[in-house]
């Protein structure tokens, strides 16, 4: 099973990647996620990233573009993947074309941008593994510390109201044209496209997905 998970920052990819990988046995692969932990191991390609993260902005497509290719190559993804954040441009929709990386199903969360930044000031995550608490909508069971390893839990540097509008700008200029781009790819039979409505509850969404994947 190969997925893509399209929706703005904030509309809920990242949790509901954690249910499907849990459920289903597919890996995620989060650009946003491996970004970070390049950031976090002071690696070339993080200083090369962290300003450009840190402010919102998107990182060049041919960096994250050599990312993606490297992944899907590895062992665990032979019988499928889940990516998360990418593609997120035009030409990184291409790329993937191109190198011959076929998906099953585009599943795009839809949120209103007003329910986002609500959203994101109460964030919560536990950067090592990649799992993702809302202080109110999805609180973890100890406050402050992840359900799994009980590690603390952290802000994400870009989760500050200026950075998550300008975030949301730049979804609705360069991500939101792959709205139409997957609806014509389903068109012509290459794969299927759902939209969920992501302001559901976390369970909810996750229901509706579990009826879809079977
Ligand atoms: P990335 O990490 O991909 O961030 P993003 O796309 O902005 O998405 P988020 O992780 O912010 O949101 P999400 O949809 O995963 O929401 P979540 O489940 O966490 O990218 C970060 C940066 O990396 C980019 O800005 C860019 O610089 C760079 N980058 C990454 N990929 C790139 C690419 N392909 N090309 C170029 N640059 C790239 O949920 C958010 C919150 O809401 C949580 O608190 C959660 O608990 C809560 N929540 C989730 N669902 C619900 C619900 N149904 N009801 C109530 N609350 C909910
Ligand atoms: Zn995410």
């Amino acid at each position: 099973m190969r997925i893509i998970l399209l929706g703005a920052p904030g509309a809920g990819k990242g949790t509901q990647a954690q249910f499907i990988m849990e459920n289903y046995g597919v890996p995620q692969i989060s650009t946003g996620d491996m970004l970070r932990a390049a950031i976090k191991e002071g690696s070339e390609l993080g200083q090369k990233v962290k300003a450009v993260m840190d402010g919102g902005q998107l990182v060049s497509d041919e960096l994250i573009i050599e990312l993606v290719k490297d992944r899907v190559k590895k062992e665990d993804c032979a019988k499928g993947f889940l990516l998360d954040g990418f593609p997120r441009t035009i030409p990184q929709a291409d790329a993937m074309k191109e190198n011959g990386i076929d998906v099953d199903f585009v599943l795009e969360f839809d949120v209103p941008d007003e329910e986002i930044v609500k959203r994101m000031s109460g964030r919560r995550v536990h950067a090592a593994s990649g799992r993702v608490y809302h202080t109110v909508y999805n609180p973890p069971k100890v406050e402050g510390k992840d359900n799994e390893t009980g590690e603390d839990l952290s802000i994400r540097a870009d989760d500050v109201e200026a950075t998550v509008r300008k975030r949301l700008g730049i979804y609705h200029d360069q991500t939101a044209p792959l709205i139409a781009y997957y609806g014509k790819e389903a068109e012509a039979g290459n794969s299927k496209y759902v939209t969920f409505d992501g302001t559901q509850a976390v369970d909810a969404v996750s229901k509706q997905l579990a009826e879809l994947l079977g």
